[in-house]
């Protein structure tokens, strides 16, 4: 899948799949699928490193992320996530960020939020790098929203993300992803553009979904917003296929003759 792939599935009305994925192991499995994008989202930090939020993880850790992602799924059009601050500082630092992910292997880079992003944006683009936005609730900015929830219910709101999509647009952005904002602002916001929107907690009038491959497999049972349809019990499996591996283990019964070199 290329840029041109991507933006051929939006003409031809056709819905995009997105999941996010951090390992070589994970990326083989969905290099197989049906999957449209892979984003190697920083919620790594949360579900891979077991951070509270996404803050902690820096450009070194989500560029070999990429790197593990990029060997296992060589036919996916992957977008690598800018970690918290690494493009608010100064133009080469910023720039620094988006190459070491370019560099990893990533196609394009997604970033949170428009104010103070706009030229950058514009930068990155003209750099021959698609950029994709992020807007409604963006986890990097958690201490300012005082925590994750849905963003965009009052009028007010409305305004200002619909007029931050419109911004992302005439920056350069190829696409957009919604977080947490009511369905009917995520319909209009995609009736208003011309770029992809990828919603996550967003309903349904949006070009795609994204969620995050831990959530949709059910790695963890104490986590299920309401926007996250688990497609697997991954934790009741792994579970079961550990316990088993104990037992097995403790009453001999592995390894077996076969499993062992005569
Ligand atoms: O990092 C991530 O997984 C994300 C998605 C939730 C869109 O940004």
């Amino acid at each position: 899948m290329n840029i041109n792939q991507i933006m051929k599935l939006k003409s031809d009305n056709k819905k995009i799949s997105m999941l996010t994925c951090y390992d070589y192991s994970s990326a083989r499995i969905i290099n197989q699928s049906n999957i449209d994008m892979i984003l190697v989202g920083d919620s790594a930090a949360m579900v891979i490193h077991g951070h509270h939020s996404t803050l902690p993880i820096d450009i070194e850790t989500m560029a070999s992320h990429v790197a593990a992602v990029v060997k296992g799924a060589p036919d996916k059009f992957i977008v690598g996530d800018l970690p918290f601050m690494s493009y608010r500082k100064s133009l080469t630092e910023n720039m620094t960020a988006v190459e070491t992910l370019i560099k990893a292997g990533a196609h394009a880079v997604k970033l949170e939020g428009l104010n103070g992003n706009e030229d950058l944006i514009l930068h990155i683009v003209d750099s021959g790098v698609p950029v994709m936005g992020h807007l409604g609730l963006t986890p990097q900015s958690v201490n300012s929203l005082g925590g994750y929830r849905v963003q965009g219910k009052r009028e007010d709101q409305k305004q200002v993300i619909m007029s931050h999509a419109l911004a992302l647009q005439d920056a350069g952005c190829f696409s957009l992803v919604l977080e947490c904002v009511p369905a009917q602002l995520a319909k209009e916001i995609t009736q208003s553009l011309d770029i992809i929107t990828i919603g996550i907690g967003a309903g349904n009038d949006v070009d795609g979904q994204v969620l995050v491959i831990n959530d949709m497999l059910g790695m963890s049972s104490d986590f299920k917003p309401k926007f996250v349809r688990q497609y697997l019990n991954a934790e009741k499996l792994f579970l079961q296929a550990f316990n088993q591996y104990d037992a097995e283990v403790k009453s001999t019964e592995f390894p077996s003759l076969k499993e062992s070199y005569l």
